[in-house]
């Protein structure tokens, strides 16, 4: 049997009157992966979510979840999807349980208690069960949300921001239960603002900007390829370099920024500095958020 891609997003445009909110996205996810979907605000990223979920529909284009067209067999895409949405939405006057009882009931599911007990726990929501929604904090919210979206053992979650506003013992808490997720084989993409959130978790990238896909690798590549790292040497002696990558020189102290693809060894070779005339040498990785920024000056974009 053929092996569906978790999500095929295909040249899809989604237009609000004259806004172009995506612009012939292409896209895929394979199945048991984390991808990040990244971009600034605006990028387009929530509209990719409501197409998705149908509560948007598209101007142009198609999008399959594991081979079923989210359009014209939802029937069979909604059951495969949990979301969490950005807003969160409250309703005030029932307890935990019963919301995630009505939650599983909407799936058909009438004894689902020991998944929702399950799920309470793993969220840290047990001790808060019995608590009217409107009871909890942001942070619980969130997590109720989180619950809900898993009640009915979907195989792709959509996690639209899932830690906005959740403190950071709870957010590494989440980050955990979200890779043990992915260890049961869901696949899981996250939209996040929090670029260490998403350099933790996921295993591809993709930034998007004016709907448009700027780039989409591994984690590990995004970083190595487009980021630079920061080399910083004392020198026993003072000696004047003049060299591409040099940034700035104080007496013996000298700064370099290297595209992180650049070998150390090739710069020391560069500079002819033996290693003895070194007394002290720092390297400073760059990250995901230098990298973001590079590939959104590529794409002619920025924040909005
Ligand atoms: N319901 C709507 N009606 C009209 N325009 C909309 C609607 N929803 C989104 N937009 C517009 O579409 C564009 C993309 O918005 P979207 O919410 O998808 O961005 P996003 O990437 O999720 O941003 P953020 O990081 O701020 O959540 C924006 O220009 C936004 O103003
Ligand atoms: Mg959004």
């Amino acid at each position: 049997m053929k092996q569906h891609k978790a999500l095929e997003v295909s040249k899809l445009t989604k237009e609000y009157g004259s806004v172009r909110a995506l612009n012939e996205l292409t896209l895929e996810i394979e199945a048991g992966e984390i991808f990040g979907l990244l971009g600034p605000n605006g990028a387009g990223k929530t509209s990719l979510i409501s197409i998705l979920t149908t509560l948007e529909e598209a101007t142009q284009g198609s999008a399959k979840i594991f081979g079923f067209d989210v359009e014209k067999e939802s029937k069979y895409t909604k059951p495969l999807l949990g979301v969490v949405s950005q807003e969160i939405v409250s309703h005030g006057f029932f307890d935990l349980q019963e919301i995630l009882r009505f939650q599983s009931g909407y799936y058909g599911l009438r004894n689902n208690t020991e998944h929702i007990q399950y799920l309470l726990h793993k969220l840290n929501l047990w001790e808060h069960r019995d608590k009217k929604v409107k009871q909890l904090s942001g942070g619980m919210k969130r997590r109720l949300m989180i619950a809900k979206a898993l009640v009915h053992n979907p195989k792709l979650l959509l996690l639209d921001e899932p830690t906005a506003g959740v403190d950071i013992q709870l957010r590494e808490l989440l980050w955990e239960f979200v890779r043990e997720l992915k260890s049961d084989g869901l696949t899981i993409m996250l939209t996040t603002h929090y670029l260490q959130e998403a350099e933790e978790l996921c295993d591809r990238i993709a930034v998007i900007n004016k709907g448009e896909l700027a780039c989409v690798k591994s984690t590990r590549d995004i970083i190595s390829e487009l980021s630079q790292r920061e080399v910083s040497m004392t020198l026993k002696t003072k000696r004047v370099f003049s060299h591409p990558y040099l940034v700035n020189q104080n007496q013996n102290q000298i700064r370099f920024l290297i595209p992180a693809p650049v070998p150390m060894g090739e710069l020391l070779r560069s500079l002819d500095i033996q290693t003895d005339e070194i007394i002290d040498l720092q390297i400073k990785e760059g990250g995901l958020e230098e990298a973001m920024k590079r590939v959104l000056n590529n794409s002619g974009g920025g924040v909005k």
